[in-house]
């Protein structure tokens, strides 16, 4: 086999720098498995339509096959001119079987091949980021179920805002996640299209059958223009943005487990097995694994901006600089995976101390808004009741009281819309069972929602 594929156009070698500028093998072998996949369908359409030989197709799937057990078995030796995944196998094809492994590039190029690669490799991984969303979801349920009776403080701003059930805090989790399953799923859908016999960009000359491909591949659809086809990246864009999406929410989730998890806040314990410790400070348990995951998210967007960025400019078709998306992509999905694992194992492992969590919603005045509901309900338009709400509020905090150790008297000298009753508008499980709206903090709201979930996981 000659040196380089291309060496009949040249009058000297590569240079050396050159050579290693331009390789991509150092991060795209981990194709291999596709990349032998995608070309035993190749060869096999190539037979089917007489265009190689059955015997010929025969020898290079046999060669294929081996090439598969040594890198499987870590026993493939790359050489230094291996530029590519591609040519690496093709040229251990020759080493093997000869000159007729030069006929399973037949109506193919590198620019569909790598292609094909890629959305065979990034099917697999999305598939596998959606069953780990579902684990995740799955841990967030069932602490949900755990803590359905707890009521928790609920916060905007940071500051005590509501009453709410905890597990209505954890199903909202649930439901970012829910939307993170969606976008993975569209972005399977988009993945799933056969790029292979785009050729380098205008289609070829041979008799292919693109469909019959399609088939041995299971993909349900054939790229409509090869142009389109060869210079398209949006199906790995599609799957950084999703993935973008989805490291934004777990970095929020994992900023609550580190505060919540605060000496300050204590309203859970994090699993010993998903903390680690201080080598100074012997008293300490570090949230490590929540905070990495909360410092993986610049990467991941990252990731995101350098693929658009390299495809901003590019002209159609195929352009070199398209090699470059394959680096991101991978660290993406290498930290994605984890990230989504841990984060599942933290919310599995978790324990909440119901006694603090409950301590802490009565704190801040938290039933304020039951108050000016309660005058509002009684005539008063929904502004004044607030701002007579608001006086009392001011009033106990300066006598340094709680609303429900102001006595009549003192509610009825900024109303007299109070009555004795206004007291049971105060309390905690009053707050949670009084709200009525759909997709509510209420008990029975949280209950409909815990067991729409576990339906739909259950379809999966
Ligand atoms: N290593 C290349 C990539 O990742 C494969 C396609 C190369 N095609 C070419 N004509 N240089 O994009």
């Amino acid at each position: 086999m000659k040196n380089k594929l291309w060496e009949g156009r040249f009058s000297k070698p590569a240079d050396p720098q050159v050579e290693r500028f331009t390789a991509s093998i150092g991060f795209d072998k981990r194709l291999y498995p596709y990349d032998i996949e995608g070309s035993m369908a190749h060869v096999q359409m190539l037979a089917k339509q007489e265009i190689i030989k059955q015997a010929e197709c025969k020898q290079i799937l046999k060669g294929l096959t081996q090439i598969l057990k040594e890198l499987d078995k870590g026993q493939f030796q790359f050489i230094h001119n291996d530029e590519d995944i591609h040519m690496a196998i093709e040229r251990r094809l020759h080493e093997i079987i000869g000159a007729v492994a030069g006929k399973m590039h037949t109506a193919r190029s590198r620019n569909d091949q790598v292609i094909l690669d890629v959305r065979l490799f990034l099917r697999d991984i999305t598939a596998q980021v959606i069953q780990h969303i579902s684990v995740l979801q799955l841990a967030l349920v069932d602490q949900a179920e755990k803590n359905k009776k707890v009521i928790a403080p609920g916060f905007t701003h940071m500051q005590h805002a509501q009453p709410i059930m905890l597990s209505h805090h954890f199903m909202a989790y649930f439901q970012m996640l829910e939307r993170d399953y969606e976008r993975f799923s569209q972005a399977y859908e988009r993945i799933n299209v056969l790029p292979l016999g785009a050729g380098a960009m205008a289609g070829t000359t041979f008799p292919i059958d693109r469909h019959y491909v399609a088939k041995l591949l299971s993909f349900p659809k054939v790229s409509e223009n090869s142009m389109d086809t060869v210079s398209d990246r949006d199906f790995v864009l599609d799957f950084l943005s999703a993935s973008a999406v989805l490291q934004m929410h777990l970095s929020r989730m994992a900023e609550e487990l580190v505060y919540w998890s605060t000496m300050e806040f204590r309203f859970i314990k994090l699993p010993d097995e998903f903390c680690t410790g201080s080598s100074i400070m012997p008293q300490k348990k570090n949230p490590d694994v929540a905070e990495l995951t909360r410092g993986k998210t610049g990467r991941i967007y990252g990731n995101l901006i350098a693929v658009l960025t390299t495809m901003k400019g590019l002209p159609l078709t195929y352009n070199s600089d398209m090699q470059e998306d394959k680096p991101p992509l991978f660290d993406t999905i290498d930290n994605i995976l984890p990230c989504l694992a841990v984060v599942a194992g933290l919310i599995k492992g978790l324990t909440v101390r119901e006694d603090i969590v409950k301590k802490s919603a009565k704190m801040g005045y938290i039933t304020a808004t039951n108050l000016a509901n309660y005058l509002a309900e009684r005539g008063i338009p929904f502004r004044e009741a607030h701002f007579i709400v608001g006086s009392i509020v001011k009033h106990c905090e300066d006598k340094g009281i709680e609303l429900e150790e102001l006595d009549l008297a003192g509610y009825q000298a900024f109303s007299n819309k109070f009555e004795k009753n206004l007291y049971d508008v105060l309390t905690l499980d009053y707050s949670v069972k009084s709200i009525r709206s759909y997709g509510g903090a209420s008990p029975d709201s949280v209950q409909k929602q815990i067991k729409t979930a576990r339906e739909i996981l259950k379809k999966r």
